[in-house]
């Protein structure tokens, strides 16, 4: 474990010599350090750092991380009470040892539960479980990981009410309390979040997603705020969508972020125009907490065939989205003068 660390660190250190991702221009981490904005990569499977390249762009890059599947049920703790740390470890030691956040992305997600815990049906031992989880996860990595995606995709995917997953099936809608509830136990200062898709686009779902999380906060239940994925397609969100639910949360005193963005198009500039629109009208709209869902296309996630979605393409070169995602890091948006570019 720590030897892999250290050929990681030693590794990564003799490619950054090579400054083979020189982007003509400083880091996305460097522009958003001045202005403390989180940007950061989701997606990040450990393994991937086995390549150098890969890990170097991502230290150089992005000041936050957050696992892929790693820390989802069934991969992380498959049999009750038997947990494999190994891979998540790995993640926390990459990101203190490159000055990084890291998020903790899968305590509860409609996918990858186990069978141990998909035959549990009494309530109060299902609870149990929940708790046993959450707490194994959060206290080893207490002081690591600072915020949390505690509930993904409580709603169906089009809208029209409730996931129907494991948890909804045997404790009813009220698993999201439990969840937030047994969360806030575990670790008192983490941020907890809500994360969910598609609300940026389908009016009704976004409608769902605001009723359901007041409902909550009306209730006292514990949580911070509200991530939105952003898995974009061919067309940007309409203007002002992300302005509106940036004011209606923060109505409700809770954070609205960004959690996975990237964007789906066989259009490269149509790709670049919509990553640019989104930061621009999220960084105006206030958002601090901005991931991507990966940031190399040699390792994507898309339903799209042919799809590149982020923002470096296979050989870890820049993208037209990287440097919109640079400009609107870098915009003065006191008084709309850009900063200019200096070599890397
Ligand atoms: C995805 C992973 O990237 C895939 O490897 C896996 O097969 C399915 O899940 N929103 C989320 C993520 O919150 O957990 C999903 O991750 C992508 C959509």
């Amino acid at each position: 474990m720590y030897a892999a660390t250290l050929i990681t660190t030693l590794l990564t250190t003799i490619t950054k010599v090579d400054a083979f991702a020189c982007t003509g221009t400083t880091t996305l981490r460097d522009v958003a350090a001045k202005k403390n904005i989180l940007i950061g990569s989701g997606a990040i499977n450990p393994a991937y750092l086995d390549d150098p390249k890969f890990a170097v762009l991502l230290a150089e890059q992005f000041n936050s991380l957050s696992p892929e599947n790693e820390m989802k049920w069934e991969f992380l703790n498959p049999t009750k009470g038997n947990y494999d740390w190994t891979k998540l470890d790995r993640l926390v030691e990459f990101a203190a040892a490159n000055n990084m956040a890291v998020k903790g992305h899968g305590l509860i997600s409609s996918c990858c539960n186990p069978p141990y815990l998909l035959n549990i049906t009494d309530p109060t031992a299902f609870r149990a479980a929940m708790t046993a989880h959450f707490e194994a996860i959060m206290h080893r990595y207490h002081g690591k990981m600072d915020r949390w995606d505690v509930v993904t995709e409580a709603l169906m995917t089009m809208g029209g009410g409730l996931n129907q997953n494991a948890f909804y099936n045997v404790l009813g809608p009220g698993y999201i309390e439990v969840a937030f509830r047994i969360a806030r136990a575990a670790d008192a200062n983490a941020k907890l979040f809500i994360n969910e898709n598609l609300v940026e686009t389908l009016p009704g779902k976004r409608q769902e997603l605001y009723d359901l999380v007041s409902g909550l906060v009306a209730k006292g239940v514990p949580l911070d705020g509200v991530a939105l994925q952003m898995h974009e397609t061919i067309y940007a969100p309409a203007p002002g969508v992300i302005t509106d639910m940036v004011n209606s949360y923060n109505a409700l005193g809770l954070e609205v972020t960004i959690a996975e963005l990237d964007v789906h198009t066989l259009d490269p500039v149509n790709q670049t125009n919509i990553y640019s629109a989104v930061m621009d009208e999220a960084l105006a709209a206030g958002i601090t907490d901005i991931s991507f869902w990966g940031f190399t296309d040699k390792h994507k996630y898309t339903w799209l065939p042919g799809a590149e979605p982020l923002i470096f393409d296979e050989n870890y070169r820049p993208k037209g989205a990287f440097y919109a995602v640079h400009t609107a890091l870098s915009q003065d948006r006191n008084t709309t003068s850009s900063a200019a570019a200096t070599q890397c």
